[in-house]
């Protein structure tokens, strides 16, 4: 059945408590739910009230200590007959948690127990309104065999513990009212690493990193970043912790990145643990911020929850822009907006592009863990983005603080939150609504005219037609932009204008010289510029605009412009080398310029992804743009040559740190590697081969084993061997030794991602592991795309395989196949076949019916 927005009615009971019992045990939990209902004022009454369920088996069921007035179970749900205004429920279930390979509910992983509930897993625990605005205050005792389970940990605070023979037990109070998705319950053998924080009321909090025994000296970073989140949240949102204790638990086996459940967060390891022998850079940063996103749902997510699933951007759009600010905050500004963008153009605008577009406030879904999207959580926190920077980060802060003022405590809607906003900052947010029901990226067409010493800038903007929604209104759009003085190469002010009509024009006095315009500065809206810009102009800009970001834009579509140029056929000889000629000029500069940081400078560096050039062009040929993609990077190559040298010889002496000139530092190296392997191959290997041998920390191994993968070469198989042997039995490394593989640009990248299926350490069962080679492939344009459709065919006998034991997971490698339309259509064909063998499957979860029937059109 598919549930609608527009249909939403309040539930007619409230549970003001609950109460549970676990008796715990990784084959067998007994669980016993004492449910306190009375009558919801403020919604129709009802002589029923029906308790979600999901697969459970009721064992008994008791009205007031007695029998019911009736009972049924209908579907997977339990409807019973309440006569009066206020009734007591006791409900007993009984699950095997070891059973659990979806990893929604109770399951088991390596010996310990945990939950995850988000967004309808309770009802896989006990029969219960699982929806977001049925909120209840909860109590929970845990009872278990203390050699198995020595630490029980629930949401709250615990208030009693004992011992009985063999066992033990624990109760927990949990004094804010929360929704079922919210709950959370581990049992197991963990050890925690342990730290305090006193809150800027003066709150004394202790903090708890659980890991398994082996892990506890890679959880330092994880409770560092845990404490800086809770004072920035202090410093920059006014919002203070509201409980004496917070606890993270990391579990191995976890469909997401991590859980916000109050006051006990479980985390899939991959965001917890990390030191500098098995992390990199880039999963220090992923540490940081995903425990920066879990402590701030706790005001933007749990104080103030959501009224149903259509609102989930208003938790997860908010909560990623407050990460995203975090991790500005904490690193590098510009770069930390580099990477979100590219996240965001890289995954949402092909996802807004396509079948699957929706909005980030969607109108209606059949399962509700396939809105767990990018649109709703990148795409929203854009949206949000877009009003502070039309109000400003101070007058934002107002409208924030009356949002929590207002709501605390509420299951509240994005209306709510928009109005909020509005009211707080002064801004008109009327039509700037329409960010929230219109799909599809708004594309803005750019002129710049030039008479007298007038500059005009005309703006025009198309939103795409998505599907189900056929024709668009104009969008508020914001955008920053500043015009340089040719002569000067300075400008006299950063403006920002809104286009909120079809068309605009802007108009601009002073400019003897036609001047060059910098637009979208900061990337201050989620949109696709159009621009009629001269290389010469990008050159220009890629050198001397003072906005990182407009620079890092500047060489991104210098290089795209060339690569959609090449593909398309459009070019001859001559103009392939003009504009060869200045995207080399352009990064020489680059290299030479002696004001950037390493870290910067390694974004300027970065070539378009392979996405992003085929989300330029109406339909892709996904083997030529690799091949113009590679042949652009052996060109820079060669004509770079000894700059990149020189480059990797400085850098190769920076010493290892975490700062931001050690990070800035490897990622330039790799960079440089990565150039040589596609100009001067024999000579990449040797540097590759020596940065391997002598690394002290992952990066630097990382990347050499990465560009080794993806060469034929003596020393490839030698390191990858090594690197296996030196880092079996911890698997978050060894997800990267298989994600390295899968994405690797060898030519025979598909044949070793079919001999790593077989391998004894790969299984279904895990979804790190999964993920670590199918989506790695999914990615990797050359093997995936093998016009034969082979890697269409392994993806669809995944999907197949993979959706009885998981289905939420199985559902996310459903979108690859789904980019058919813009493809060829020799490969659409192949990959239409692929999706259709799906449909056809006799016993489909709703999570992959669902993307398949929708990813057909
Ligand atoms: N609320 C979590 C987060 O973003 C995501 C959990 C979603 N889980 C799921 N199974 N759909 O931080
Ligand atoms: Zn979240």
């Amino acid at each position: 059945p598919v549930i609608r927005r527009e249909d939403y009615t309040p539930f007619p009971w409230l549970i003001p408590a609950t109460r549970m019992e676990f008796e715990l045990g990784l084959e067998k939990t007994r669980i016993t739910t004492t449910l306190n209902v009375e009558r919801n004022p403020d919604a129709a009454a009802s002589p029923t009230i029906r308790l979600n369920g999901d697969g459970l088996a009721l064992v008994s069921l008791a009205c007031d200590g007695g029998s019911c007035d009736g009972h049924m179970i209908d579907g997977d749900d339990l409807v019973v007959t309440l006569p009066g205004d206020r009734h007591v429920l006791t409900i007993v279930t009984e699950l095997d948690p070891s059973d659990n390979s979806q990893l929604m509910g109770l399951y088991a992983s390596n010996g310990m127990l945990c939950t995850q509930c988000e967004a309808e897993g309770f009802r896989r625990i006990t029969f219960f309104p699982d929806r977001p605005d049925v909120l209840s205050t909860y109590t929970v005792r845990m009872r278990g065999p203390r050699a198995q389970f020595p630490v029980l940990l629930c949401n709250g605070n615990r208030v009693a513990t004992g011992e009985d023979g063999n066992s033990h037990w624990a109760e927990w109070h949990d004094p804010w009212p929360k929704p079922s998705y919210l709950f959370a319950l581990v049992a197991g053998d963990l050890v925690a690493r342990t730290d305090h924080f006193t809150t800027m009321g003066g709150r004394e909090v202790e903090l708890n990193v659980y890991v398994r025994e082996g892990d506890l000296d890679r959880t330092e970073h994880a409770m560092e970043s845990l404490k800086r989140s809770m004072q920035w949240d202090e410093e920059v949102f006014g919002r203070e912790y509201d409980l004496d204790l917070f606890n993270i638990v990391a579990v191995s086996d976890f469909n997401m990145g991590a859980m916000e459940n109050k006051g006990l967060n479980v985390f899939n390891t991959k965001y917890v643990l990390a030191d500098p022998e098995t992390a990199t850079d880039g999963d220090y940063d992923g540490v940081e911020g995903v425990i920066g996103h879990e402590y701030f749902h706790n005001w933007s997510g749990n104080r103030v929850t959501c009224r149903d699933w259509f609102q989930l951007s208003l938790k997860e759009g908010f909560t990623v822009l407050r990460d995203q600010l975090f991790s500005a905050d904490m690193g590098s500004e510009p770069v930390k907006r580099i990477e979100d963008v590219r996240v965001l153009r890289g995954v949402q605008f092909p996802e807004d592009s396509g079948p699957l577009a929706h909005p980030i406030r969607p109108d209606s879904y059949r399962e509700i863990s396939n809105f767990y999207t990018s649109t709703v959580y990148n795409k929203g926190a854009e949206v949000i983005r877009m009003m502070r920077t039309m109000a400003g980060a101070e007058r934002f802060r107002r409208g924030t603080d009356l949002y929590f003022d207002r709501h605390d405590g509420e299951a509240a809607t994005c209306e709510d939150f928009v109005a909020a906003i509005e009211a707080g900052t002064g801004l008109d947010l009327t039509q700037f609504r329409l960010w929230y029901a219109q799909a599809g990226t708004p594309k803005v067409a750019v002129t710049l005219a030039h008479e007298g010493d007038t500059a005009r800038v005309k703006l025009t903007q198309t939103v795409p037609a998505t599907p189900g929604q056929g024709d668009k209104h104009p969008m508020p759009i914001p955008l920053k932009l500043a015009l340089f003085d040719r002569a000067s190469g300075t400008h006299s002010g950063e403006q920002l204008v809104v286009l909120d009509k079809d068309s605009a024009e802007f108009t601009f006095d002073g400019f003897a010289q036609r001047p060059i315009l910098s637009i979208n500065r900061t990337f201050s809206a989620p949109v696709s510029i159009d621009r009629d810009v001269s290389r010469e102009d990008l050159v220009f800009l890629a050198a001397k605009d003072d906005d990182p970001f407009a620079r890092y834009e500047a060489m991104q579509e210098l290089m795209t412009g060339h690569l959609v140029a090449a593909v398309s056929g459009e070019m001859d000889d001559g103009e392939r080398e003009a504009a060869r000629t200045d995207i080399a000029q352009a990064m020489r500069a680059v290299i030479e310029d002696d004001q950037l940081d390493d870290l910067m400078r390694g974004e300027l560096m970065v070539m378009p992804g392979q996405t992003y050039v085929a989300e330029q062009l109406l339909v892709a040929d996904p083997g030529r743009i690799h091949a113009e993609r590679e042949a652009l990077k052996a060109d820079l190559g060669t004509r770079l040559a000894a700059q990149f040298e020189a480059l990797y010889e400085r850098t190769g002496k920076v010493p290892f740190s975490l700062d931001a000139q050690g990070k800035g530092a490897r990622k330039v190296k790799t960079l440089v590697l990565a150039y040589a392997a596609a100009s001067d191959p024999a000579k990449a290997a040797e540097l590759a081969a020596h940065q391997y041998d002598g690394a002290d920390n992952m990066t630097d191994r990382q990347g050499a084993l990465m560009v080794l993968a993806g060469l034929d070469s003596a020393a490839r198989t030698g390191k990858l061997l090594d690197f296996y042997n030196r880092y079996a039995g911890n698997a978050l490394v060894i997800d990267k030794w298989f994600a390295l593989q899968a994405s690797s640009l060898h030519p025979h990248a598909i044949e070793h991602v079919k001999a790593l299926r077989e391998h004894p350490d790969f299984t279904l069962k895990n979804p790190n592991r999964v993920r670590s080679l199918y989506m790695a492939f999914a990615a990797n344009p050359q093997a995936f795309h093998g016009a034969d459709g082979e890697g269409y065919r392994m993806l669809a006998d995944l999907i197949l395989e993979l959706d009885p034991i998981n289905a939420q997971t199985a559902a996310r490698f459903v979108p690859p196949l789904g980019r058919w339309q813009r493809i060829e259509e020799g490969r659409a064909k192949l990959m239409r076949e692929a999706l259709e063998r799906i449909a056809k499957a006799p016993k489909l979860s709703r999570d992959t019916y669902e993307q398949v029937t929708r990813s057909l059109g």
